[in-house]
């Protein structure tokens, strides 16, 4: 692009990196995102400098660094979280693993000057996501934020306009974040607006233009938000003749999904689209797959198997067509996307083979620099109906990766540690020996789950699953157990596979709880996935957990906490399902949980 960028971000790999990009022009500021490692001579133009997060420790040896030399551009610079230690590391301070790691909420004390801070109160709910702090800061900075587990989780150099800090200011779950960015770039920066974000629609349709160059497109959709509103900008783009959609029935979706989606095409007159029913392949190849990151590299490739052979029978050659899909930004940056970030988990739509296609021109994406909430913007500006815009998030692997498979029986478990804090809270706690995908520090984890028990307000639960999964590394979440058939402590996992069955369970489940939960609760969670665990009393018996989540762009999240006298009931209402044996409910924060478990 030939405008000039105001801001820099330079990313370290962080999860978070593009969002800081992204927060900036919201607020009017045109921002670009560069490597880490490049040239400061290219930054000299610029009135800010950000240096993202990054899944790294400042204290390895192959660490990723950022050029010194940008200490003397003579430019603002902020750092945050993998940032800030940079900051630190590189003028002579101390880096060091912490005691206590912070994932999800955490309250930010605020002292000295106001500066960046202009604004905030003192006390402030901030989004962490770290393993590592500050321990000795280097000459000239001092300190302007802590939190009770990390005395230098915010630090100043006013004479030389550096500042760090520990916590996520660009992620919606810290309350100030947007004003804190607005301090740094015009109060700081002295940057001026000069982006007006409400001119994307004309950008995309552009650019679909210019990368489809003539060439027809064959997109991949799925009913739901992302894939609906690409394809719709893709028609609008080139012209409905020149644009043919493919809806894949996997076997995985939602109770009557198919059925549901084909009448909300009908009804905004698309009838552009083919639908497949592709179950039997999907069972076929996933039958014994118990691996999440197996599942998903399977189903990606399913997908575009069955597209290209779909492709095949409507065209005579390949070449006039690309493939069209709904990937939006979480997807790449999960899939581990950009130069030095980690593999969270390989979404449908970035298998290696889509990624050798991308390299090849194949594929197009016009929402893959956008966020979920900025595509139902998108959405409702080229009036999709709220019935397609509005919809839940649902993942393209489907109930396949909220179905828990295992090969082997296994025992609750119990560590001494996870005993301390049970004792503490007052409330009964098992291990439970499967593990779950998280996204701590920038990093994937896979960990075991927590189960707790007891008459416990939401307060106190919040507290538990932020202790127990900030100081028990080998719990990454932590569930509350709602409603349970038999004695808990004698459940076991036992072993388990993808089969059409326990799909159908889950489908069940999944139904009751969406007839159950009133519109009015619903108002207050963007994403309610159903899991299927199996864990029972019984040696077919399974677990059914609830992870209803506040979020606005899906990249952080909050539990949600729906009243707990229609979570009594809705828990009896599961257990008269025939093969259900306990309900539980997910209190995991993202981080350090991620939305989906697998
Ligand atoms: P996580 O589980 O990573 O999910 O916190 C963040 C959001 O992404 C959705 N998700 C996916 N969407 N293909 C998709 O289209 C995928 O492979 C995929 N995996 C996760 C998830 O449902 C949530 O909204």
């Amino acid at each position: 692009m030939s405008k000039s960028a105001q801001i820099i971000v330079l990313d370290a790999g962080g999860q978070y990196c593009h969002l800081i990009a992204r927060r900036i022009r919201d607020l009017g500021v045109y921002t670009e995102i560069r490597r880490l490692d490049c040239d400061p001579d290219e930054l000299k133009n610029t009135k800010g400098i950000v240096l993202s997060g990054g899944p790294q420790s400042v204290y390895e040896s192959n660490a990723i660094m950022v050029n010194p030399k940008i200490f003397t551009c003579n430019v603002p610079i902020l750092g945050i979280c993998y940032g800030q230690q940079m900051i630190v590391y590189l003028l002579g301070g101390k880096v060091s693993q912490s005691r206590i790691r912070e994932y999800g909420s955490a309250d930010l004390f605020v002292q000295g000057e106001q500066n960046i801070f202009q604004g905030l109160r003192k006390k402030e709910r901030v989004w962490m996501s770290h393993g590592d702090a500050v321990d000795i800061l280097p000459e000239g900075f001092s300190i302007i934020g802590y939190t009770a587990d990390c005395p230098i989780a915010a630090i100043a150099n006013f004479s030389q306009k550096i500042y760090g800090l520990q916590f996520h200011p660009e992620v919606v779950h810290t309350v100030s974040g947007i004003r804190i960015l607005r301090n740094f770039i015009f109060s700081i920066c002295g940057c001026k607006q000069d982006w007006n974000p409400g001119e994307n629609v004309k950008i995309i349709e552009e650019k679909i233009k210019e990368q489809t160059n003539g060439r027809n497109v064959f997109f991949l959709i799925s009913g739901g938000v992302d894939s609906s509103v690409a394809f719709t900008l893709c028609t609008r783009a080139l012209g409905r003749e020149r644009v043919r959609g493919l809806y894949v029935d996997t076997g995985f979706m939602r109770k009557n999904e198919t059925k549901i989606v084909e009448q909300a095409f009908k009804e905004v007159g698309v009838d552009n689209v083919d639908v497949v029913d592709a179950q039997s392949i999907f069972f076929a190849q996933l039958e014994h797959v118990i691996d999440p990151e197996e599942k998903r590299k399977i189903i990606g490739d399913l997908f575009i198997n069955i597209q290209e052979k779909k492709l095949n029978e409507i065209t005579t050659g390949n070449d006039d067509w690309v493939l069209g899909q709904g990937t939006i930004y979480p997807d790449t940056i999960e899939s581990g996307g950009s130069k030095f970030s980690a593999l969270i988990k390989t979404h449908h739509n970035r298998v290696t083979r889509i990624q050798e296609m991308i390299g090849e021109g194949k594929i197009i994406e016009p929402l893959s620099e956008y966020y979920k909430d900025e595509v139902r913007e998108l959405g409702r500006s080229i009036r999709l109906p709220e019935s397609i815009v509005g919809r839940e998030p649902f993942p393209g692997p489907g109930l396949a990766v909220r179905c828990l498979c295992s090969i082997k029986h296994k025992s609750l478990e119990f560590t001494q540690h996870s005993q301390e804090i049970a004792r503490k809270y007052k409330v009964q706690s098992w291990i439970v020996p499967i593990e779950t995908v998280g996204v701590q520090g920038d990093g994937r984890s896979y960990a075991r789950l927590m189960v707790v028990s007891g008459n416990v307000c939401w307060g106190t639960l919040n507290e538990i699953s932020v202790e127990v999964t900030n100081s028990l590394p080998e719990i990454n979440r932590v569930a509350y157990l709602v409603a349970s058939k038999d004695f808990f402590p004698k459940f076991n996992v036992h072993p388990a596979r993808l089969t059409k069955d326990r799909i159908q369970l889950l489908q069940e489940a999944n139904d009751l709880v969406y007839q159950f939960v009133s519109e009015e609760q619903f108002k207050e969670i963007w994403q309610f996935p159903v899991i299927l665990v199996p864990l029972g009393a019984r040696n077919d018996g399974e677990t059914v957990a609830l992870r209803p989540v506040r979020s606005v762009d899906g990249m952080t999240a909050e539990f949600a906490q729906i009243e707990r006298s229609t979570l009594k009931i809705l828990g009896k209402k599961l257990l008269e399902l025939d093969g259900v044996d306990s309900v539980i409910y997910d209190i995991t924060h993202k981080p350090p949980g991620t939305i989906e478990w697998e």
